[in-house]
């Protein structure tokens, strides 16, 4: 077992619009649900989908205004940086991410960090 990355494509550059947000449910033999924005001016952002409390599925659509909200016990976290409002012990796991060309790609890594497959 090593921490080798792997790219994966998510989707293409065009199927996640600006200020939008998407999930990605583990597939392929991946092992975590992936929440990826795309932020105002463009930059990508990549976390696990599961709740950093108490691991409820965070969904794009309880997204506003850059804060993402956890449907379970409402804890807030800024869409840009992973931070946790309410608890910031208590980040999101972000993941590395990226645009190539017209596609989304994500860093996979088969270690500890380990990261879903799309
Ligand atoms: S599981 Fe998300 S705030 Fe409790």
């Amino acid at each position: 077992m090593g921490d080798e990355k792997r790219w994966v494509r998510l989707c293409g550059l065009f199927d996640l619009p600006i200020r939008g947000g998407r999930l990605f449910k583990a597939a392929g033999g991946g092992k975590r649900d992936v929440l990826v924005f795309r932020l105002e001016g463009g930059a990508l952002r990549a976390y696990d989908a599961a709740c950093p409390h108490a691991g409820a599925l965070l969904r794009p659509e309880n997204e506003m205004s850059g804060t993402l909200i956890c449907f379970l016990h409402h804890w807030r976290f800024d869409v840009a940086t992973g931070g946790c409002v309410d608890v910031p012990q208590r980040p999101l796991v972000a993941y590395e991410v990226e645009a190539r060309g017209m596609d989304i790609m994500l860093a996979l890594t088969d270690g500890a960090g380990g990261v879903a497959a799309p």
